[in-house]
């Protein structure tokens, strides 16, 4: 109750009772899709062998950017140990697997000339899958755009539509016989802004102009991805992904409470909005109304996909109040919040999730999927065994939510913890530990930690 107060949060149903579900792999349902989440690039390395091709973080970690200066070429090094990591991802229980396939290794300029090998390389990796029983689920684009394409403007220039048209067609005409688990795109919120506005993240481009557009074209390509999948694969299962935060005000008055609304168009309806047939939520965001500038006659039309699942990925919640620049203000943590912080800073928060759920099914969609969710803490090896009760308590108390808005009626079919190993976290580098399995990044050698061995009787 404490924490109920703390956050100011009206939630009926805890308030009736401080119900809490009790947790079983078997209340979730038969059906209901156990996994783990990855990246190519966070955890492939393999850089530059084989044909692949330069992407817009291959430049961004080679110029400096990266906290700990580190970089992709290595990372858990999975590109060479896929079959005994996917041995253990079976021997922890889980039977679905999500992983990104890199674009620069499949097409090395973007478009144009194959790169076999890379074909090749993920031929290999989705048959050990199904050697396995393991479900291979296929991300089209997580943040590694070919450095040839960014050249030309990326996913600013709208040509971009084109080129991923070109490489959906091609990755779903490869492996579409044995993949038929498909999300189009990892969090287009997170790469436009990280990417394009702020530039925090690789290519390292800001402005509003050039955010607008980015947004534009991947709303674009979230449909057009969606349908190249339907019409190439048979038996598909089709969805994309989206971050999502609960949004709240500092203060309950009302400048604030407008902040928090105009946030949650940013983090929460920009996306998935158009893809409704809603179109932008320009009313609620009257700045967005400059992205019609990038909307060509027809556009309106071309926006709307009927997904069969929507992936939503919740970290965090934001508290929003208002400011000049950039209009709107988040922080992540209130100054008065008792809540556990992970590495990455951000406030353990499970209620968040049940509230998002709750936000997200209001939406005519199909399916929800949980695609990414998890915590970095600060983990230690010692004689062999690293304990981390943080985490598995943070995997107790978000499943428990889950479970609870699935109960209440929300059709939620799945869950990915983010993430198997511990891997590279972008411009944070590798020192936030977010896997359920510790890597040694000298030896590469994997430790299951005790939230891994957790899930392992979890799922049994
Ligand atoms: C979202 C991203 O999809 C993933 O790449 C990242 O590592 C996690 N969140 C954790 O920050």
């Amino acid at each position: 109750m404490a924490a109920l107060v703390a956050i100011g949060r009206v939630n009926p149903v805890l308030a009736a009772g401080n119900y809490i579900p009790e947790l079983t792999k078997s209340s979730f349902g038969d059906n209901f899709h156990w996994g783990v989440a990855t990246s190519a690039y966070q955890i492939e390395g393999a850089s530059d062998v084989d044909g692949k091709g330069e992407s817009v973080w291959d430049r961004f970690t080679s110029r400096g950017h990266i906290k700990d200066k580190s970089d992709g070429k290595i990372a858990n090094d999975f590109y060479y140990r896929y079959e005994s990591d996917l041995k253990l991802l079976k021997e922890l229980n889980f039977k679905n697997f999500r992983f990104s396939l890199s674009w620069p290794r499949i097409l090395p300029e973007g478009t144009g000339t194959i790169n076999e090998k890379g074909v090749d390389y993920y031929n290999r990796m989705i048959d050990e899958c199904l050697r396995l029983g393991i479900e291979p689920w296929a991300v089209l684009y997580h943040w590694d755009l070919p450095q040839k394409l960014e050249e030309k403007g990326g996913w600013t220039n709208r040509e971009v539509v084109d080129w991923f048209a070109e490489y959906a067609d091609l990755c779903t005409r490869r492996f579409g016989d044995r993949v038929k688990h498909w999300m189009v795109l990892n969090e287009p919120a997170g790469f436009t802004t990280l990417g394009y506005l702020s530039g925090t993240h690789a290519p390292q481009r800001t402005g509003i102009g050039k955010y607008l557009a980015a947004v534009h074209h991947a709303c674009l390509c979230q449909a057009e991805g969606g349908r190249i999948i339907r019409r190439n694969v048979e038996k598909s299962h089709i969805g994309t992904t989206f971050s999502c935060s609960h949004t709240e005000p500092y203060k309950p008055i009302g400048s604030h409470q407008r902040a928090a609304k105009r946030l949650d168009v940013v983090l929460n309806r920009l996306f998935i909005e158009p893809t409704l047939g809603m179109g932008y939520p320009i009313q609620d965001l009257p700045f967005l109304k400059k992205i019609e500038k990038h909307m060509l006659p027809g556009d309106e039309q071309k926006l709307p996909f009927e997904f069969d699942f929507i992936g939503l990925q919740n970290y965090f919640r934001v508290i929003a109040k208002p400011s000049l620049i950039p209009v709107i203000w988040a922080n992540r943590v209130k100054p008065d919040s008792t809540a556990e912080i992970t590495e990455m800073g951000w406030e353990v928060d499970p209620e968040g999730m049940y509230d998002i759920l709750k936000q997200f099914s209001k939406y005519p969609v199909k399916e929800i999927i949980i695609t990414e969710n998890g915590a970095a803490f600060p983990d230690r090896l010692v004689d062999g065994r690293v304990h981390d009760p943080q985490r598995i308590n943070f995997y107790k108390r978000y499943l428990q939510q889950i479970l609870k808005a699935k109960q209440e009626g929300v059709n939620v079919q799945g869950y990915f913890a983010w993430t198997f190993i511990d891997n590279f976290e972008w411009a944070e580098g590798y020192r936030p530990r977010f896997g359920l399995v510790y890597n040694d990044f000298d030896t590469q050698e994997r430790i299951v930690k005790d939230s891994g061995y957790w899930f392992r009787d979890f799922l049994k």
